[in-house]
Parts: structure tokens; C-alpha cells; sequence
């Protein structure tokens, strides 16, 4: 046996409780990578017909071309529904728990799920904000308990935060680590502070973006046309660090000084950035940053600007999105909203 071996558990069959939304999609894309995968929502007329819906959703993705010839049959064939939950979990080598995003929910089932799957079977939860240590208590093995926080629509969305918490197996995360990359998603190891970094990052945008609708700085529409056609461009290329690394350190600490002026000690300049600056480190420029070095940048620069005009053929072919005639007066925020998309929960 290698020592990866020793330090990973091959993750074969694949429970997943609650089937709606981000069940459904999770239970998808692994039934997309070959595992056999059973699903169990609240009951099991509710379970039959997500199951349904998944296999005519991975039709409809099949013949947009949206999933490779083959899917929605490979879907199909790895797709298992259960009457209960311990049914669904009692051979699985992972139990991903995906229901509501509620303490009361989430701790009954569990403690149900550790209650009757295998002594060994790694259990994830896909919640989005709750800490996966606060979520431990409802276990008595919590060493086997992590994080598997896929995204919103599963399916389509590479990343996935794998969640630790102080009690958790490497051993556990290792496993899953290699289960996600089987699927062919990237996942990133990320500790355990509530909301994680995709929901911490997602959260402040949000209330900043309502905030400047609330002071009157721009309407719900124009941030969003500010958001998605200049930083949010960069996005699907450069994570933030990256980005700040390639404008200049040095920039950005001019940039948080007036910030600072005007918002106060909230925007001010982190110390981790000012003791960058101050030790040199302005960048690519000079002297290298958080996740690119100094020096010649041609390659990144090409890939670059290849990327971003690459992008503007993909938006100018697709059109702009569909939102419909939806109008927001955008001051005072309503109280009552359209969800037209959900990636929180
Ligand atoms: N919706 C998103 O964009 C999104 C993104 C990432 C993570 N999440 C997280 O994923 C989890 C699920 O969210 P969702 O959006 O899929 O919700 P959802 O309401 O679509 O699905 C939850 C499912 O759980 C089922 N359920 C409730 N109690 C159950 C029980 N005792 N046993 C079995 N099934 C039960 C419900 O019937 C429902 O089908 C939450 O923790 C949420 O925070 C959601």
C-alpha cells in the first residue's frame, strides 16, 4: 500500500440527504463521475420525484450540449433513490448532508446519519455559513466529519470548499480531496470561521453593493453593471490577490488611505498589506506580492489579455442575461425582493 493510499480512503458509494436544490446537483455531478450514489429527502414520494427531475434536467443539459453525449444516461444508471435515510446511508462510503440551512434541521439528521451509516463512513454538510465545529456536537465520532461545500448550480460550478474543523481526520479531508478532483471540480481547504470564504467575500460584497443603493450612490442596476463589467470581469481569471499584485501593492495602500479618510478604520489598509509595502513588496513591479512574483509578467500578460477578450466574444455571442422587466425603485431597499438567482442560502 502507498503512503497515499494509507493516508486516503477510496470513496466509492456516495449517500446524499435532502435532494432539492444543491442535493440534487451534488448528487448529479457524482453520478456524472461513475459513483453510485443514493438520495433521500424528507420522504420518499418527495425523493422519487427529484430523482425525476434530475434525470430530465441531465436530459435537457444532454441535448443543449450542455453535459458530454452520454450523461444523462450515466446519470441515470448511478442515480439510486431510498425509501429512508438510513437506507440511503447505511453502504455509503461518504453521507453528504445537503437540507435546510438550519442547526434544528441539520443536528437531527446528523445524528441520524451517523446512527446508521458505517462506523468508518466520512459524513460532509454542504452548508454554506454554519461552522462545521458547531455542527460536530451532533456527532460522537466527529473525526470524520468535514465541510463539502459544493456551489450553486452544482453542476456547472468548479470549486468546492472542504471545510475542517479542529476535531477532523486528515485522513477524512484527503479522501474527499481526491473524491472532488475525480468529479473534476477544484476544491480549496479552508478553515473553519462561519460563512467560510465564499459566503464571508459573497456576504460584503452584497451589503456593500446594498448600501450604496441605500446612500443613493447608484441604482441596484448600475452596480450591477459596474460589478460584473469591471472587477467582476477579472473574476472568473484572478482571484483578488492576484489582481492586487498586478495593479501594485503600493496602489492599493493609496487606494485604502482615502478610503480610510472617508469610511473610517473599516477600509483602512490591513496590516498585511502595509507591512508588504513597507518591506518592498509593491507586486509584480517590484519585489513580488501575495501570489505572483516580480519580474517579467509577459506570459501572464498575454494570458491576460487574451482571457478578457476571449470573454467579451462569449458575452457578445450569449447576449445580455434574461433578468425580464423587473424594476426596482431602488430607494429606500425594498423590503420584499425577486430571487431570480440562488447561491446563498
Ligand atoms: N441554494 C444555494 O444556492 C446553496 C448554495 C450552496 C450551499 N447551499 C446549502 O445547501 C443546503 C441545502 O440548500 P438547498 O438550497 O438545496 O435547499 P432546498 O430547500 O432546495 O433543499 C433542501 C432539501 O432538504 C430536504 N429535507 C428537509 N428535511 C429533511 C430531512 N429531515 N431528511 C431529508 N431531507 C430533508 C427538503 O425536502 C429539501 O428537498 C443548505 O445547507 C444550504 O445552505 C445552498
Amino acid at each position: 500500500m502507498t503512503e497515499q493510499s494509507e493516508r486516503t480512503r477510496q470513496i466509492e458509494r456516495v449517500a446524499v440527504i435532502g435532494a432539492g436544490y444543491m442535493g440534487g446537483g451534488i448528487a448529479q455531478v457524482l453520478a456524472l463521475a461513475g459513483l453510485h450514489v443514493t438520495i433521500a429527502d424528507a420522504e420518499p414520494s418527495l425523493t422519487q420525484r427529484h430523482l425525476d427531475r434530475l434525470c430530465r434536467e441531465a436530459e435537457d443539459f444532454e441535448a443543449r450540449g450542455l453535459f458530454d453525449p452520454g450523461s444523462a444516461e450515466r446519470v441515470r444508471a448511478n442515480l439510486h433513490p431510498a425509501d429512508s435515510l438510513s437506507q440511503a446511508v447505511a453502504e455509503a462510503d461518504l453521507v453528504e448532508e445537503a437540507v435546510l440551512e438550519q442547526p434544528e434541521v441539520k443536528g437531527p439528521v446528523l445524528a441520524s446519519i451517523e446512527a446508521a451509516a458505517r462506523p468508518d463512513a466520512i459524513i460532509g454538510s454542504n452548508t454554506s455559513t454554519i461552522p462545521i465545529g458547531d455542527l460536530s456536537t451532533n456527532l460522537t465520532r466527529p473525526a470524520r466529519f468535514l465541510g463539502v461545500h459544493f456551489s450553486n448550480p452544482a453542476p456547472f460550478i468548479p470549486g468546492v470548499e472542504l471545510i475542517a474543523h479542529a476535531g477532523t481526520d486528515e485522513s477524512v479531508v484527503a479522501s474527499v480531496e481526491a473524491l472532488v478532483a475525480r468529479t473534476g471540480k477544484l476544491a480549496a481547504r479552508v478553515n473553519d470561521k462561519a460563512g467560510f470564504v465564499l459566503n464571508r467575500l459573497q456576504y460584503v460584497l452584497l451589503k456593500e453593493a446594498m448600501n450604496l443603493v441605500e446612500e443613493g450612490v447608484a441604482t441596484a442596476e448600475d452596480v450591477d453593471t459596474v460589478v460584473r463589467t469591471t472587477f467582476g470581469y477579472r473574476l472568473p481569471f484572478f482571484g483578488p490577490f492576484a489582481i492586487a499584485d498586478m495593479a501594485g501593492l503600493d496602489v492599493y495602500q493609496a487606494g485604502f488611505r482615502t478610503l480610510e479618510e472617508h469610511y473610517g478604520e473599516r477600509l483602512a489598509a490591513p496590516a498585511v498589506l502595509t507591512e508588504l509595502v513597507e518591506g518592498g513588496q509593491y507586486g509584480v513591479k517590484q519585489g513580488g506580492g501575495f501570489v505572483i512574483p516580480a519580474g517579467d509578467q509577459a506570459a501572464l500578460i498575454g494570458y491576460r489579455d487574451t482571457a478578457y477578450a476571449r470573454l467579451g466574444q462569449l458575452l457578445r455571442e450569449l447576449g445580455p442575461a434574461p433578468l425580464g422587466a423587473l424594476s426596482v425603485d431602488p430607494r429606500p431597499v425594498p423590503s420584499t425582493h425577486v430571487a431570480t438567482e440562488r447561491d446563498t442560502p
